[in-house]
This record gives structure tokens, C-alpha cells and sequence, in this order.
């Protein structure tokens, strides 16, 4: 089997991890188990470029299980769990191009070398497969049946290539069900952002200035789980909406000028360039703290920052510290990449079970229906939404009322009024 990965002697570590979330991932278990007896994606080859991480390897193994052969790189050069590669080369054979800490070099030649299996489905967080795809091996297109992508920075991309007509096949926005964007983007960023803050820092949250750029839904997560250790969550927003919903859920909104002056801790979570750029350092206080959680490491302008600071040093493991010339010293997290992936573990097992689980019913209906689809992007349907939801319902023991025929009726008609 063709791989690239850190070390191969891992593969103890990683497999014990891998079964541990797999514990907490009842829904994608299920749908595992019915992939093994129907094997839906029989013959069907799936490029996939995800987060290296235990959650993954039970996706890979779901995917396996139903019969498609897979190959799977890094979506993210600083997210990998080496452990995890090993294990998947070792104990699922899968097929794995991927090493925490890889440049941009290696990077790319990993998202070539999955796509060398010439997938019939590409499988993205974040739209690099698709992109390589159009840009550099467009012969590619012809076996292609159709894509998914992970998140809300991939489907931005990709909403973008089908409104200039250039998409070259159909994708599924799983980013966009329900049961995805509300639960990982919201809860699982929250926790796993303020995780990756903890591990890498060891500072305490409670009582500080946290500032949160962006109030989508990874923002609101974030600050719900920032004012939950008691910090003095700021929020800073451009679309004035989402700005009132996040002062009356009881934040303090502000400009970043005026935030960023204040600011113990800040986190991008906006998805654009240069949120924190150089005229924000010269703002800041001494030995703030900045990281990011957007998909990209855009959103804070490293290149200003190292020609701002007299010097740069690492100050603790994927912390570095900027020194100015007056003695302020800034701090940046994994080099301004995600901060959940690179200094902690990402979302917890309990969230991407969903998330997965709607990246597994999407190959399928691609395999199902990809032919009837135009070359755009689409959400999965509702139905499959729904399913999954009630499959992680079921899997926590809740049970929920049904309308009676009475209710529903009433909701259909038009006619009573008061
Ligand atoms: N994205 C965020 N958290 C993740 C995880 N644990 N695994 C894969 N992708 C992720």
C-alpha cells in the first residue's frame, strides 16, 4: 500500500483512540452496520481530505465497510494525529498522505497523491480536492459522480464556482444540514476552541477580556462556552443582525478598535482575511493571547505581526511570542491556524458522529442519485436530516411527542382564526 505518514509505531496508540470515539459515534456505528450488510458504495472510489483524526478513522471505516475504496490526506497541515495515520495504514487499510506539521509543499503533493486513485467521489473540508481538481488535473472530472464538502469555508468556495458556472460536478453541502452546522459548528467549536486555548496556554479564562470575532455559528459557540468559564465575552461583528443578536444574548458588542485595546484574549471565527491585522497589534495590550478558528490561517495577518516585533521566539509548545520594541510581547497560537485542530484534539466524538454521519448518507446518495444532479451545490434532503436526527435521539434515550391528527390538521389549515 502506497502512504505517507509520521511513524508507523503509533499505530498502538491511535487504534486504542479510534475505538475510544468510536464509542461516542452510536449514529455513524448504525449507519456502519447497515453499510457492512447493503455495502452501498460497492465499486465506488472516495479522495477524501479531511482532519486526520480519531473521528475521521471511524468515518474511513464506515466508508470501507460499505464498500468503497478510500485514500484519505490532511485538510490542514498542523491537524493530523500521527497516531491516528498509523493505525488506519496498520489496522483499517487505509491508505494515508498526511504528517502533523507537513509545509505547504508536502501538503499539496498529499492532496495529489489521494487523488491518484481517480475518485469517483471527493470527499473536502474546505474545498482544496475540488479546487486542485479544476485547477491542475481536470481530467479528473470525467470520473467524478459528485463531492461533499465539510465546512461553511468550503461550500463559501464552492457556491462561488457554481454562481461563475465553472463547478465541474454536483457537491453536497453537509456543512448545511441541520444536524451538522448546529450542533459541530456551534457546540463542537465552542468546546474544542477554548480546549485548544487551554492546552496550548494554561491560562485562565475567568474574569478576562475574551473577545470573539464573528458571530456565525462557530462565534456563538465559542462565546457561549467562553462566558460559561466566566470571562467578560466581547463580541465584534460587520452584518448588523447578527451584532443585535449577539448583544441581546447578552454580549458586549464593540468595533475591534475598540475591542482589541481591552482584549485578554482574541479568537477569529469570521472565515475572511486579515480580521486582526497591523494596525490592531500596535492596539493591543501586553501579552495578549490570539488564535483562530476559521478554516484558513488568514484571519490574522502573521506577515504584519513578525515585521511589527523586534523578535520572535516559541514560548511554549504552538505558542509564539511577538516582542515589540517598547517590551509588549503578543502571543499567537498555531501560527494562526485552527486552533481546536492544532493545539487540541478538534470536536469531540459526540458532534462529528452526526457530522459523519451525514458525510456517509451523502456518498451514498450520490452514489444513488449524483446522475440526475446539475453541477451545483446542494444541501442533503431534509428526510436524511431528520433521520439522523432522530438516529441521535434514539442513541441518547430521548423520546419526543408526535403531533396528534388534530394538531396536524390545524397547522394545514387556513381557515380558523380567532
Ligand atoms: N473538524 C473539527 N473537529 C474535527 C474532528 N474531531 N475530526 C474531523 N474533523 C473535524
Amino acid at each position: 500500500m502506497n502512504y505517507h505518514i509520521k511513524d508507523k509505531a503509533l499505530k498502538g496508540l491511535g487504534k486504542k483512540r479510534i475505538l475510544w470515539a468510536d464509542n461516542n459515534m452510536p449514529v455513524l456505528r448504525q449507519i456502519r452496520k447497515k453499510f457492512t450488510k447493503e455495502k452501498p458504495l460497492k465499486g465506488i472510489k472516495i479522495s477524501a481530505c479531511l482532519h486526520v483524526t480519531t473521528e475521521t478513522a471511524n468515518l474511513m471505516r464506515t466508508l470501507k465497510e460499505g464498500g468503497a475504496e478510500v485514500s484519505l490526506c490532511a485538510s490542514n497541515p498542523l491537524s493530523t494525529q500521527d497516531d491516528v495515520a498509523a493505525a488506519l495504514i496498520s489496522d483499517y487499510d487505509v491508505p494515508v498522505f498526511a504528517i502533523k506539521g507537513e509545509n505547504n509543499t508536502t501538503y499539496y503533493k498529499h492532496i495529489n497523491q489521494v487523488l491518484d486513485i481517480k475518485p469517483n467521489i471527493t470527499m473536502d473540508d474546505g474545498a482544496d480536492l475540488i479546487s486542485t481538481i479544476h485547477s491542475k488535473r481536470k481530467i479528473l472530472l470525467k470520473s467524478i459522480l459528485g463531492g461533499t464538502e465539510e465546512t461553511t469555508t468550503g461550500v463559501v468556495r464552492l457556491r462561488s464556482m457554481a454562481t461563475r458556472g465553472v463547478l465541474g460536478y454536483p457537491v453536497i453541502a453537509v456543512n448545511d444540514s441541520h444536524t451538522k452546522y448546529l450542533f459541530d459548528n456551534r457546540y463542537g467549536t465552542g468546546q474544542s476552541s477554548i480546549d485548544g486555548i487551554l492546552r496550548a496556554t494554561n491560562t485562565l479564562i475567568a474574569g478576562k477580556n475574551f473577545v470573539v470575532c464573528g458571530y456565525g455559528w462557530c462565534g456563538r459557540g465559542i462565546a457561549l462556552r467562553a462566558r460559561g468559564m466566566g470571562a467578560n465575552v466581547i463580541v465584534t461583528e460587520v452584518e448588523p443582525i447578527k451584532a443585535i443578536e449577539a448583544q441581546m444574548d447578552g454580549f458586549r458588542v464593540m468595533k475591534a478598535n475598540e475591542a482589541f485595546k481591552i482584549a485578554d484574549i482574541i479568537i477569529t471565527a469570521t472565515g475572511d482575511i486579515n480580521v486582526i491585522d497591523k494596525h490592531h497589534f500596535e492596539l493591543m495590550k501586553d501579552g495578549v493571547i490570539l488564535a483562530n478558528s476559521g478554516h484558513f490561517d488568514v484571519e490574522i495577518n502573521k506577515k504584519a505581526l513578525t515585521k511589527l516585533a523586534i523578535e520572535h521566539y516559541e514560548a511554549r509548545p504552538l505558542v509564539e511570542a511577538y516582542r515589540f520594541k517598547n517590551g509588549k510581547q503578543i502571543y499567537l497560537l498555531a501560527e494562526g491556524r485552527l486552533v481546536n485542530l492544532s493545539c487540541a484534539e478538534g470536536h469531540p466524538p459526540e458532534v462529528m458522529d452526526m457530522s459523519f454521519a451525514n458525510q456517509s448518507l451523502a456518498a451514498e446518495y450520490i452514489v444513488k442519485e449524483g446522475k440526475e444532479l446539475d453541477k451545483k451545490v446542494y444541501k442533503l434532503p431534509q428526510e436524511i436530516d431528520d433521520r439522523i436526527a432522530k438516529m441521535k435521539l434514539d442513541s441518547l434515550g430521548v423520546e419526543i411527542d408526535k403531533l396528534t391528527k388534530e394538531q396536524e390538521n390545524y397547522l394545514k389549515a387556513w381557515e380558523f382564526g380567532t
